[in-house]
């Protein structure tokens, strides 16, 4: 059955009844459908709270993301260029090296699960570096928002469904990937539809582009110093001539590469959190762009491609 953690308190049972319901196999929480977005039960209070109590602040940065679109990657970059004052990339006692980057990064969801987790993240020192999968839409408004600043990192949607299917295979080996692709496809997946996911923080990025950053996980791989320099710049820490002489944005590419975070004992050993009891090494797969076509028959890839196709034709982005 579903875990302790799982279980909705009785006291948000009202709320989240009336909403519609899609199960999930083996003992996941229920997803439902609340203000267009398919959130595991457990979490449709967490979005309410937010939406009601999160005060970002000016200087706040939150890495936004749909699950397995290069988090774990974009958490470790944002947390190494902001803290390399106090913690130079290269330096033997980086927090990176005996810590998973999502332990270096508070997860929003996670502290507004309680009101002592909402008082945790009130006394964090500014400027707060958190991290969300929600939709764009579970966070207070923009205006209230205080300009606080989002990095969101978006990945081809393909490359996604076969990475989740990899993941979620963890908790279910004989999970078929048709079935993972099915409910992408469909929508009710857990923080879906992706599509609408992408576009909501996309058209932010559009019309607020000095509080939205719009990353690829392709474009991260082609170019990460690339990348890096301008996370650096969006957060108001662009690098200095003497930092860019003394190699600190290789530095800290080389420290959050997939093929040394791997390597760490940190991140080979316990668990993503105690509501998916899934190894920490599955957040470190293979790190690469295209890996669908080793995996999709070619109608799963172009039933993808065509909804692609339709939810982003008007928008200006590929994939
Ligand atoms: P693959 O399963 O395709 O290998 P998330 O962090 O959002 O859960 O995304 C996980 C995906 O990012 C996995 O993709 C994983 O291998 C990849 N990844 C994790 N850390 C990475 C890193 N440091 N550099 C590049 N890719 C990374």
């Amino acid at each position: 059955g579903s875990s302790v953690l799982e279980q909705l308190p009785e006291e948000h049972a009202d709320l989240v009844s009336g909403l519609p319901c899609a199960p999930r196999p083996n003992g996941l929480s229920n997803l439902r459908c609340y203000e267009g977005f398919w959130l595991p039960e457990w979490s449709v209070p967490v979005a309410v709270a937010l939406q009601r109590r999160f005060q970002p602040r000016r200087d706040d940065v939150i890495v936004a993301s749909f699950p397995k679109c290069g988090t774990t990657w974009v958490n470790a970059l944002t947390f190494a260029t902001m803290a390399r004052r106090a913690h130079p990339a290269a330096g033997a006692g980086h927090p990176l090296l005996r810590l998973n980057p999502h332990q270096c990064v508070p997860f929003l969801e996670a502290l507004f699960r309680s009101r002592r987790g909402e008082a945790k993240l009130e006394a964090l020192p500014s400027p707060r570096l958190m991290n969300t999968h929600m939709p764009l839409r579970m966070m207070p408004p923009a205006d209230s928002a205080g300009g606080c600043k989002v990095v969101y990192v978006c990945r081809e949607p393909k490359d996604m469904v076969v990475s989740l299917w990899h993941y979620l295979r963890r908790l279910q080996p004989d999970l078929p990937l048709a079935d993972v692709s099915e409910s992408v496809c469909g929508g009710a997946a857990m923080y879906g539809p992706v599509w609408d996911h992408i576009l909501g923080y996309w058209s932010a990025s559009t019309a607020r582009p000095d509080s939205v950053l719009f990353l690829r996980y392709e474009e991260l791989l082609r170019d990460p110093a690339k990348h890096v320099r301008k996370l650096a710049r969006f957060v108001g820490l662009p690098f200095s001539g003497a930092e860019e002489e003394a190699g600190v944005v290789d530095d800290i590419v080389k420290l959050c590469s997939i093929g040394h975070l791997k390597t760490l004992e940190a991140n080979k050993t316990g668990h993503v959190d105690p509501i998916f009891p899934i190894p920490r090494e599955a957040l470190f797969r293979k790190g690469v762009a295209g890996d669908w076509v080793n995996y999709m028959t070619p109608e799963m890839a172009r039933r993808i491609d065509e909804i692609v196709a339709d939810k982003f034709h008007t928008t200006g982005l590929t994939f």
